[in-house]
């Protein structure tokens, strides 16, 4: 049963220990159904040079570049994407299991769109693929979750570490407010652990508003309140924070459900942006949305008082044209949920 491999993690602040003990993903959900947990793929095509040339100091030709050194700084330099995948990932709150066994790919460099009813666990799901669920004093997991092949469980790995790779953006626009736009973008590095000269944050600050989709509005307002900013810009000024810690993956938990249609129309064309960047994972639903930003789509569902699993995942074109289950088809559909 999976309640003998479970970690109970409110008994540790340190890591875990490994979680491949859980069993094998059911046939039926999650596993089989999901695609299955494939081998682990190689590493993901080199990420091609963003349109984010550093300015100033960074300029190409700036830098005198040895044989060795990189042309722009490693904090601004575009990397190759990565893929994360859960693998068998089964959550609690207390007594209560509310994810089984759910095993997912989600591929370099696309969007994948985690949909469902309320209450199925996709935020659940979502804040275990950046270890943000053991923070509940109750919770608990069994599973892995591998960023490029590392479980970001394992023993010895640091909870910062996995935070700065994963970045995630949340319901409703948190920006601190009485911060300026700048110090907003550069907050997170602080928390994070990561360092950036001082000569390198006026390009990260440009490079992420610029990534983020806001620059061009906020360029000459940087030492503006991020409170003053409309809803929409907020969460831009979140994802912008998100992304000035260069992270490989970008979680968003209905990242526009709080914002009218046109902010919501801008952040999913950066959205189509970014992915070329950073491995997206948005949970929404808003299925209009999902079938417009997403590469493929997770369905979750938790039946009659059992935990959530994904019932059925692929491309979001097949997804919605020929769902193969008909609990997805009618989901898609808008006929329950
Ligand atoms: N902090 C929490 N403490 C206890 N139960 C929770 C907590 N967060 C979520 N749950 C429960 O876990 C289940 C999954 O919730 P959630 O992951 O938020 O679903 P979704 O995002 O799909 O709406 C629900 O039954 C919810 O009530
Ligand atoms: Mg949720």
């Amino acid at each position: 049963m999976p309640d003998k491999t479970r970690v109970d993690l409110s008994q540790t602040q340190e890591m875990p220990p490994v979680l491949d003990e859980s069993p094998a993903p059911s046939p039926v959900f999650g596993g089989a159904a999901a695609g299955g947990p494939g081998p682990f793929t190689a590493p993901g095509p080199l990420a091609a040079p963003g349109p984010f040339a550093p300015p100033g100091p960074f300029a190409p030709g700036s830098v005198v570049p040895g044989p060795v050194a990189p042309a722009v700084p490693p904090a601004i330099a575009p990397r190759r994407l990565v893929e994360l995948r859960g693998d068998a990932v089964s959550a609690w709150f207390g007594t209560h299991h509310v994810l089984d066994r759910v095993s997912l790919t989600m591929p370099a460099g696309q969007v994948t769109a985690l949909i469902g009813p309320s209450g199925c666990g996709k935020s659940t799901f979502l804040r275990i693929l950046n270890r943000m669920h053991e923070l509940v004093p109750s919770a608990s997991l069994a599973g892995r979750v591998l960023l490029d092949g590392v479980d970001i469980y394992e023993p010895g790995r640091r909870l910062t570490d996995a935070r700065r790779a994963i970045g995630m953006v949340f319901q409703k626009p948190n920006p601190f407010p009485a911060m300026s736009v700048r110090e907003n973008v550069l907050a997170g590095l602080r928390l994070t652990g990561t360092k950036v000269s001082a000569a390198q944050k006026a390009a990260l600050v440009e490079q992420s508003l610029t990534r983020a989709g806001l620059w061009g509005e906020v360029k000459d307002r940087l030492d503006a309140p991020g409170g003053g900013l409309s809803g929409g810009q907020q969460q831009r000024l979140c994802i912008a924070r998100a992304l000035a810690v260069r992270p490989r993956v970008l979680l968003m938990d209905e990242p526009c459900s709080a914002l009218d249609p046109t902010s919501t129309r801008v952040i999913e064309d950066t959205m189509a942006d970014l992915k070329h960047e950073v491995t997206i994972v948005i949970v929404t639903h808003n299925m209009q949305q999902a079938a417009r930003v997403s590469d493929q789509c997770a369905f979750f569902l938790a039946e009659a008082g059992t935990p959530g699993v994904i019932v059925e995942h692929g491309s979001t074109n097949a997804m919605f044209t020929h769902p193969q289950d008909p609990r997805t088809e009618a989901y898609v559909e808008g006929r329950f949920g």
